[in-house]
């Protein structure tokens, strides 16, 4: 199969993914498509217009109608209908509407035709649960991201910390099952290991080490 300038990276809720993609991206001066971002941005509007996780529909119009855009940035900013919403986005319901909102094969359809548009030209670091499998199958690199529960707990609880919000360390941990049982399970691309990733557990590794293990791996698939 002819493979894409393109890495593409899975894994589950706070597996340090944004910031590996990110960081890679940098470094090899690709774009980093963060398709989670997109998901919360069809979640933030559904919240405005006081939509439940229940209008599969109703989501997909909003999605259509959605001009989202990444700017560089760090945190990388996302523009959603001309609005900054890098923040509000990473509020902890609106990633939990996203992940039920994602259930839903409509809205599917809508953000993956858009991210594959976007990564049609190559040189692009993409992150989600499926780009391996079904945005970009393609991808000459594929990667599955993972860490154990406690670690990307643990994670998540230090990232809310550092943008001033005090979570509770086990809530989070409820939360994160919660969510990686939804993700894993739903029929339309559930998160899964795709045959040819290279999986990571990143328990014990910091982000350089990861990062730099990504660098080489693309690297090694340079002809
Ligand atoms: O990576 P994240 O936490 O920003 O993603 C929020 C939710 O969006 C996630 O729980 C499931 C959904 N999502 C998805 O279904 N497919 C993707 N490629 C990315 C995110």
């Amino acid at each position: 199969m002819q493979t894409k300038e393109v890495i593409a990276i899975d894994g589950p809720a706070g597996a340090g993914k944004s910031t590996v993609a990110k960081a890679v991206a940098k470094q090899l001066g690709f774009l980093f498509l963060d398709t989670g971002a997109m998901y919360r941005c069809v979640a933030l509007l559904a919240t405005r217009a006081g939509l439940g996780p229940n209008v599969g529909e109703a989501a997909a119009r909003l999605a259509q109608q959605a001009k989202i855009e990444f700017r560089p940035g760090d945190p990388q900013v996302v523009m959603l209908n001309g609005e900054n919403v890098t923040q509000e986005i990473r509020q902890p319901p609106i990633g939990d509407l996203a992940s039920q909102l994602s259930v839903h094969s409509a809205v599917r359809q809508v953000l993956v035709r858009s991210q594959q548009e976007m990564c049609s030209v190559g040189r692009v670091v993409m992150e989600g649960r499926d780009t391996t499998t079904v945005v970009c199958p393609e991808a000459r690199l594929k990667i599955f991201m993972t860490a154990s529960e406690d670690e990307r707990a643990r994670r998540r609880w230090l990232e809310l910390k550092q943008r001033g919000v005090d979570a509770d360390l086990e809530e989070l941990k409820h939360q994160i099952r919660e969510r990686d049982h939804r993700d894993s399970t739903r029929p339309d691309s559930p998160l899964r290991v795709s045959k040819d990733a290279v999986v990571l557990d990143t328990d014990g590794m910091s982000i350089d080490q990861v990062v730099e293990r990504v660098l080489s791996e693309w690297s090694a698939r340079q002809t």
